[in-house]
């Protein structure tokens, strides 16, 4: 099933970006750009993302302030 309709990425692909470290809906935008069009699909990213696809979750969950510096980086 598709998330991002403008880019046809798909549920399983954002749970593999997420598998391998995209952690934020700007990471998985970054791998796929998946919510840089329209952006309807943003709030279903972070659905899937808040949903325990990403193991770092946690993590960013904790030290928000620090990842997201590392996120505007990549
Ligand atoms: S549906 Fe994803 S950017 Fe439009």
């Amino acid at each position: 099933m598709y998330v991002c309709s403008c880019f046809g990425v798909t549920e399983a692909q954002v749970r593999q970006h997420a598998a391998d470290g995209a952690c934020t809906p700007r990471q998985i935008a970054s791998a796929s750009k998946a919510g840089t069009d329209c952006g309807g699909c943003v709030r279903r990213i972070q659905a899937l993302l808040g949903r325990g696809t990403c193991p770092r979750r946690e993590l960013i969950d904790r030290h928000a302030p620090a990842l997201e510096q590392l996120d505007d980086a990549a």
